[in-house]
């Protein structure tokens, strides 16, 4: 899906299933971390005004999940607390080259492939979750981060020439797999 290259365990959904509110509570704090990403890619890549235009409209929407997912939690009577460590991200950042020609390109494809897992994985709550408006909810997401998706991706196109950008997406996708392979089968987005 979406170009990933491995599928989410078959027994992520019960996981999930089995304690949604950790999901939610984690969720907000996936959507907060991907506004805050997406801006700090702007600030610190201002030079091309399309790519600021697109990465501040990004970060718009997220912020608008962030407020959805805070009214979700109110709803159930959740409260956020600081977020909990994130192993999915940090591995794949770890895996970021470091030098400037190199280093724009793999935080737009590691988005693309980030928003990538995420809709795979709203899609599966969508289709499972026994409470219609929040499967209403996921379903709406999904979409927004399949969008998402494709504006990293062209981005990274526009960045690097898309013979460069597919070439290590591919590569990007494979190490994406491995880590999530590593990782245990937890209530979490990531
Ligand atoms: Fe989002
Ligand atoms: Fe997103």
């Amino acid at each position: 899906m979406l170009g990933l290259l491995s599928a989410t365990d078959p027994r992520w959904v019960q996981v999930a299933l089995g304690d949604l509110d950790a999901v939610l509570l984690d969720h907000f704090h996936c959507e907060l971390k991907a506004a805050s990403s997406a801006l700090a890619l702007a600030a610190r890549y201002p030079s091309d005004p399309r790519r600021v235009q697109a990465l501040t409209e990004l970060a718009r929407e997220e912020l608008t999940h962030v407020q959805q997912a805070s009214e979700v939690l109110a709803s159930r009577g959740l409260v956020p607390g600081p977020p909990g460590e994130d192993s999915y991200a940090r591995e794949l950042r770890r895996v970021a080259r470091t030098a400037p020609s190199e280093h724009l390109l793999d935080r737009l494809l590691l988005g693309s492939v980030i928003e990538a897992r995420s809709c795979e994985r709203l899609l599966l709550l969508s289709q499972a979750v026994p409470d219609e408006a929040l499967r209403r909810w996921y379903g709406a997401l999904y979409a927004s981060e399949a969008r998402h998706h494709r504006v990293f991706a062209a981005l990274a196109e526009d960045a690097a020439g898309a013979g460069r950008a597919r070439e290590r997406l591919g590569e990007l996708c494979a190490l994406e797999a491995e880590v999530l392979a590593g990782l245990p089968v937890l209530p979490r987005i990531h």
